[in-house]
């Protein structure tokens, strides 16, 4: 479905990704390991359903399984805080994909996985979320799917700072939000499958 995306890995590659993954298990706190398993899960589920390719797969797998792996370099006092977080903390959550993106350059992540680490919070149309530049940037379609399999988990899920949201409140925000947070093709793929997509992530 989606074209241009030359994601095929290598052993040395997946190699690399395998030792990798190690150092991330070893720097990730245990909630944030288990959502970027579910979010890995869900992602490779939409992006089969949305007949990718193989190699868009294999990007997919890993990028969503790292996506959120820059997390190990934001305080654990502010990861593990039981309170409403203040802007300062959320000021330092936000470059977690910039952290990322250069931990993933740094170890010789592909380029396609490096932009889903980057841009997993970025808007569909560019023009919401983070990280922000001066141009326009548009997440490409692997980012696309990881980002509603990642919000849709995250909301659900109970963090130490609030409760998870009710599954009615987050299927209104993902509708509300499709076309400008989301893609609506991958929105509409998720809501034809909900019960599936629920059941990959334990909800
Ligand atoms: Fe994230
Ligand atoms: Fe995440």
């Amino acid at each position: 479905m989606f074209g241009g995306c030359s994601a095929k890995m290598n052993n040395d590659q997946l190699n690399e990704t395998i030792i990798f993954s190690f150092e991330v298990f070893l720097g990730l706190d245990n909630l944030t390991l288990m959502h970027s398993q579910r979010v890995q899960k869900l992602a490779l589920f939409l992006g089969k359903t949305m007949k990718l390719t193989s190699d868009e797969l294999n990007a997919l797998g890993v990028g969503a399984l790292l996506h959120d792996v820059g997390k190990q370099y934001i305080p654990q006092e502010i990861l593990q805080k039981h309170t409403p977080l203040s802007p300062s903390d959320w000021d330092s959550i936000h470059k977690h994909p910039i952290h990322g993106w250069a931990y993933a350059n740094r170890v010789g992540l592909n380029d396609n996985v490096k932009n889903i680490i980057l841009n997993h919070h970025l808007w569909y149309n560019g023009e919401g979320g983070y990280p922000r530049t001066d141009s326009l940037v548009t997440p490409g379609p692997l980012t696309q799917i990881t980002s509603v399999a990642d919000v849709f988990d995250a909301t659900l899920d109970d963090r130490l700072y609030r409760p998870g949201l009710p599954l009615r409140s987050v299927v209104s925000y993902l509708e509300e939000q499709s076309g400008s947070q989301f893609s609506p093709d991958v929105v509409k793929t998720l809501f034809d499958h909900l019960s599936k997509a629920l059941q990959i992530i334990g909800k």
